[in-house]
């Protein structure tokens, strides 16, 4: 039998990371540059129903009856068995690698349980559909974060641009024309809950003054919904500058982020903001495909510890 094959891009979020926990609209595009892969093999040599996980890259090897039922890797492996309704699996090896960076604002903890998701419900003969692992990485989401928006488990399902409001039915974004963004990493690990918890502190101390916030942030994203939709990029990077101020309003930049943000629009970038929870991560700029190198040579200068370049295409329809 051959091995089973299934992989998840990363993300950035646009415009309306954490005001999207407060449901107001968020924009966010795949970033396929970057990926999680799932593969599976049969466990021919492993006792009945004996389940091994691989993940190198977090030094892991281990069955999956051993690992803490709470374990992320764990909870999308058995959310499946209980989706498709499976006592007792067939033995086999799961795998997974990624090159999605940890807690940097990219979507890897979402990516690995929909990998994990498709690849496990393949190899079980019974494919889930996209809503469902967009549900199954959600309730994982739940444990990790506490009150995720689910935006996250929802572009990189769909793994195209989206429009989205916390408990709406998606909307897929019609891109109107080519933009190039240069994403660059601070370096620095932020747990999202960490700092949406701190978003939450903040506006439980000043809920009137962070509501007007979140208000105007909505206003920024609406407008850069219609920015792309009609391919007004200049638009489309003052919107970022705007966004980025709010951010920092709602106390979720930081230095290092700063720092990025100033450097890529110095080289020429038409716009830039820090992109998820913030705090640390990554950032990212509106560039074109002829100023995207030099704006990463400078993210590199300021500090980035990694930058990818990345296109975000026209809608097919
Ligand atoms: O840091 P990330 O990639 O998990 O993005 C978090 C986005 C937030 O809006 C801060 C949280 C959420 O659940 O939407």
């Amino acid at each position: 039998m051959p091995a089973i094959l299934a992989s998840a891009p990363g993300k950035v979020i646009l415009f309306g990371e954490h005001t999207v926990v407060y449901h107001r609209p968020a924009v966010a595009v795949p970033v396929t540059q970057v990926k999680v892969k799932a593969s599976i093999l049969p466990g021919i040599n492993l006792p009945p129903g004996k389940v091994q996980i691989e993940a190198p890259d977090i030094d892991l090897s281990v069955a999956l009856d051993e690992l803490d039922p709470g374990h992320p890797l764990s909870l999308a492996v058995r959310n499946v068995f209980r989706e498709l309704s499976i006592a007792r699996p067939p033995a086999f090896i799961l795998r997974i690698t990624s090159t999605i960076p940890i807690a940097a604002g990219m979507g890897s903890g979402a990516a690995v349980t929909i990998a994990i998701c498709r690849a496990v419900s393949s190899f079980l003969g019974s494919p889930l559909p996209d809503a469902v692992v967009s549900r199954l990485a959600y309730e994982v989401e739940q444990v990790y974060h506490g009150n995720p928006s689910g935006i996250d488990n929802t572009v990189i399902t769909y793994a195209q641009p989206v429009y989205y409001v916390r408990d709406q039915t998606p909307e897929l974004l019609k891109v109107r024309r080519p933009f190039t963004l240069v994403i660059g990493d601070t370096g620095i690990q932020s747990p999202t809950g960490l700092a949406v918890r701190g978003v939450r502190e903040r506006w439980e101390q000043d809920p009137g003054g962070y509501e007007a916030l979140f208000d105007r942030i909505a206003t920024v994203t609406r407008q850069a919904r219609q920015a792309i939709e009609t391919g007004d990029l200049p638009a489309l990077g003052r919107l970022m500058d705007g966004n980025q101020a709010l951010l920092q309003a709602i106390g979720v930049s930081s230095v290092e982020l700063e720092a990025l943000v100033a450097a890529a629009r110095g080289a020429g970038a038409q716009g830039a903001k820090l992109t998820g929870a913030g705090a640390g991560g990554n950032m990212i700029a509106l560039a074109s495909p002829e100023t995207a190198p030099a704006v990463a040579q400078a993210l590199e200068r300021a500090g980035a510890t990694r930058t990818i370049i990345s296109q975000v295409e026209p809608s097919k329809s």
